[in-house]
């Protein structure tokens, strides 16, 4: 298995200009403003967005600095929403240090987020009004805010499908995945099998991804995660585990499975019955397999593209992203 630093290899010039843009284009001339802000620009993570942006335009044959602005912008729309994602979860940690909101509250953190959307719009408006990204943008921004809000409308329902939970994380996550691919291809070629090959590429990893940080919640710890374990759990959050282990319930044990998700239960006990039912069920092998899957038609998606170093980097992320623990 290729490692994750040799398969980002062939960009790691490009992502270093990414970061720089980052730094640059979101400060701000208020130093509380500035260190909240730079709290949560600076704290790492994977880059995966940027990442795409960069391997997709290599793999497209284009190499400039478009490339670097845009992964910019994509990785700056992530990070609002998980600013903003991080109030409703209640989360204590990301990227390993506290959120915004344990640090400074919830008015604070639903700001910062607001501020990086703000930047965004800035770092975009000296564009054409007829470059495809921005529509792309547009969209893709709206669409991942609309998986958000159903996915919260949702949260307590308990009949909630495979399918229908599937559609929300296509918008809420797989979107912006699938942008980040399109925006890359797009400036290298402008062949529509071209781009459709890409997009489809980031739909397909997009949906493995989220069904992956699913899983990590219940089986990877803290330190590796960055974030705190069990959190969909605390919270009461139906994810793709779940929602397949209570398919595979008896009547019984879906009366349990509800009962042991409510708040008030215990948490050690919540866990506990939980790991029962993922082992009875093989309900981790199960998540992988359907991720694998989802990773396996990604990369069948690029069999038209040339070969380069660049595609097989989207192959490897294919297979890094069911693989991964953190
Ligand atoms: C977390 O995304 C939110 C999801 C869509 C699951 P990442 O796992 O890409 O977070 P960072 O950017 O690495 O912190
Ligand atoms: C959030 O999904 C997806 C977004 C689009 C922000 P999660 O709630 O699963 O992300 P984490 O686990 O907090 O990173
Ligand atoms: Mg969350
Ligand atoms: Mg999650």
């Amino acid at each position: 298995m290729t490692s994750f630093n040799q398969i980002i290899d062939v960009i790691k010039d490009d992502l270093q200009a990414v970061e720089n843009i980052l730094t640059e284009n979101t400060a701000s001339e208020y130093s509380f403003v500035d260190m909240a802000v730079q709290h949560v620009v600076e704290g790492g993570g994977k880059r995966l967005r940027p990442i795409l942006v960069l391997l997709s335009a290599n793999a497209s044959g284009y190499k400039g600095h478009d490339a670097h602005l845009l992964a910019a912008v994509v990785e700056l729309i992530h990070v609002a929403s998980l600013v903003h994602d991080d109030v409703l979860d209640e989360a204590a940690i990301r990227r390993g240090r506290e959120t915004l909101q344990t640090k400074w509250g919830n008015k604070v953190a639903v700001l910062v987020g607001d501020y990086l959307h703000a930047r965004v719009l800035s770092m975009l408006v000296s564009r054409r009004a007829d470059d495809p990204a921005m529509e792309i943008l547009a969209d893709t921004t709206q669409a991942m805010c609309e998986g958000e809000v159903i996915h919260a409308y949702k949260s307590g329902d308990f009949d909630i499908s495979e399918s229908e939970y599937l559609k929300i994380i296509h918008f809420k996550t797989g979107k912006l995945i699938a942008a980040s691919c399109t925006l890359g291809a797009i400036l290298g070629q402008n062949r529509q099998e071209h781009i459709n090959a890409f997009t489809s590429y980031g739909q397909q990893i997009g949906t493995a991804f989220q069904i992956v940080d699913d899983l990590l919640d219940f089986v990877s710890d803290a330190e590796k995660l960055g974030k705190n374990a069990f959190g969909d759990l605390r919270e009461g959050k139906l994810t793709y585990p779940i929602i397949h282990a209570r398919k595979m319930c008896d009547e019984n044990e879906k009366q349990e499975l509800e009962t042991v998700l409510n708040p008030d239960t215990e948490e050690t006990e919540a866990i506990a019955y939980v790991e029962t039912l993922f082992e009875k069920y093989s309900v981790e092998s199960h998540c992988l397999d359907v991720a694998q899957e989802y990773a396996d038609c990604a990369k069948h998606a690029l069999k038209e593209v040339p070969d380069s170093e660049a595609k097989n980097a989207l192959k490897n992320l294919a297979d890094y992203v069911v693989s991964r623990d953190s």
